[in-house]
């Protein structure tokens, strides 16, 4: 079915519009990179044996999270509500069905989820700050670094209390609103990440291993490839560019008309990218520098980036400015998790946002003692996954992510016609044919073909 222009060019969000296209781009960059980059990133493709992983990562973010990408914005922008409403209302409006919501109430809860997690361990970002100004970290062996981990996460009151402030902070920034929480906490976070980044670039190639670094990032060795560790760089495609879920979908949503959604991606994207290499450059020298094994876990940066600082001239300050920066990246992430349940509650059941804010925020908080208590009380509590905190991970990012996003795809590729995508991402032009064939063929068949690999 034709759905008019006009119908949708008519439409306005509720909660108002970002000011310009870099207001848009800098918020979606500032969701996109967050602990995904340089927390996830680096222990993932350590576990994963490296260098192959990392080059199917890369494969899957452009033929895949690129076209899942436009397509969500795509999306977002005709349909200017939340993620469930939009999904409905283009559902109908392109005589299909309104059970196209599920994708939205799946996005929902997948960021419900991950959220859940992400703020334990944004909280432990918020302690290394307060740990590196008190200077625990100046001069410290890679032994006193470990225990010094160790019995902060082994302490559940302690990570409790850190993913407490965390939720709390969060919970504030959503509530005040697009322009006046979201755009503001971007606009100087990623910037500054990336000088700081480039900081440890250059500690990292002095320290006389960047080479070992190198190669195992980036020489591939398919015999440590499974079918699971290309599920794991799919599911990290999607969990460091946010798509899958809705995020970008709502974000989309406040979008102008005149922005390119194609324009917007790439540096979406580019940006994402480089951080996660950058971090890897930065990180996996220091690991081979101080005899630690890069398939370590979620504890990595914690061991190797203090130890490093403690080394280095100035240590106290660069590692205080850099976890006070991860949590800075972490927490505009978790803002872009709980926009798809804020922007729902508000619409759907007529709340401020900062009712709809503290609603959800209560939820996840109470959720995330699951992972908090799974890296001490309960970190002998295994099923499935791992611990509680290692299944919420695997379902969000290995199922419920690529899921969303072969939805995604589907939708925008097969179910809209070629008329509503095209009026939104410009008629002709290479990009739209590749972007199309992308959508419609390359990216649901090679998410359904991992999917299936690994999981059955
Ligand atoms: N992309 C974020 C990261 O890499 O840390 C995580 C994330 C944020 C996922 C927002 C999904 C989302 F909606």
């Amino acid at each position: 079915m034709l759905s008019s222009q006009g119908d949708s060019a008519k439409r306005k969000s509720l909660h108002g519009h970002w000011s310009s296209r870099m207001a848009f781009v800098l918020a979606v960059t500032g969701s996109a990179v967050g602990l995904g980059n340089i927390w996830k990133f680096p222990y993932i493709a350590g576990q994963n044996g490296g260098g192959a992983f990392v080059l199917v990562y890369l494969v899957c973010v452009i033929v895949i999270g690129m076209p899942v990408m436009m397509s969500e914005i795509l999306i977002g922008r005709r349909g200017r509500r939340n993620p469930i409403a939009t999904m409905e209302l283009l559902g109908k409006e392109e005589g299909s069905s309104a059970n196209w919501r599920w994708v939205g109430i799946m996005g929902v809860f997948a960021g419900i989820l991950i959220l859940s997690y992400y703020s334990v361990i944004a909280g432990w970002t918020l302690a290394y700050v307060v740990k590196s100004v008190s200077g625990v970290f100046a001069g410290a062996s890679a032994a006193a670094v470990g225990t010094e981990f160790d019995n902060f996460v082994g302490d559940w009151r302690l990570i409790g209390l850190s993913h407490t402030i965390f939720m709390a902070l969060t919970i504030f920034v959503v509530a005040r609103g697009v322009e006046r929480g979201l755009e503001q906490a971007v606009r100087f976070m990623v910037p500054a990440l990336l000088v700081l980044m480039l900081v440890l670039l250059g500690y990292s190639i002095n320290s006389g291993y960047f080479g070992e670094g190198v190669a195992f990032m980036f020489t591939p060795d398919f015999t440590k490839l499974t079918w699971n560790s290309v599920l794991a760089a799919l599911g990290q495609a999607f969990f460091t560019l946010s798509i899958g879920m809705g995020a970008v979908m709502a974000y989309g949503a406040y979008l102008p008309e005149e922005t390119s959604i194609t324009g917007a991606s790439v540096a979406v994207v580019g940006a994402d990218t480089a951080i996660a290499i950058l971090a890897g450059l930065a990180i996996f020298p220091l690991v081979f520098a101080n005899n630690l094994d890069p398939a370590d876990g979620p504890g990595l940066v914690f061991f190797t980036l203090p130890l490093a600082f403690g080394q280095m001239a100035g240590g106290v300050f660069f590692s205080t400015v850099f976890f006070v920066l991860l949590a800075f990246a972490a927490w505009t992430s978790a803002i872009g998790l709980m926009e798809p349940a804020v922007a729902w509650i508000v619409e759907r059941f007529n709340r401020t946002r900062a009712q709809a804010a503290v609603m959800t925020g209560l939820l996840i908080w109470f959720l995330g003692f699951g992972s908090v208590l799974s890296f001490n009380v309960l970190a002998e509590f295994k099923f499935l996954a791992g611990t509680i905190f290692d299944n919420v991970d695997y379902l969000t990012s290995n199922i419920f992510l690529p899921l969303g996003g072969l939805l995604i795809v589907v939708f925008a590729g097969w179910v809209m016609c070629r008329n509503s995508t095209s009026d939104e991402l410009g008629s002709s032009g290479t990009w739209y044919r590749a972007w199309r064939f992308l959508a419609r063929f390359v990216a649901p068949i090679g998410i359904l073909f991992v999917l299936a690999s690994a999981i059955l």
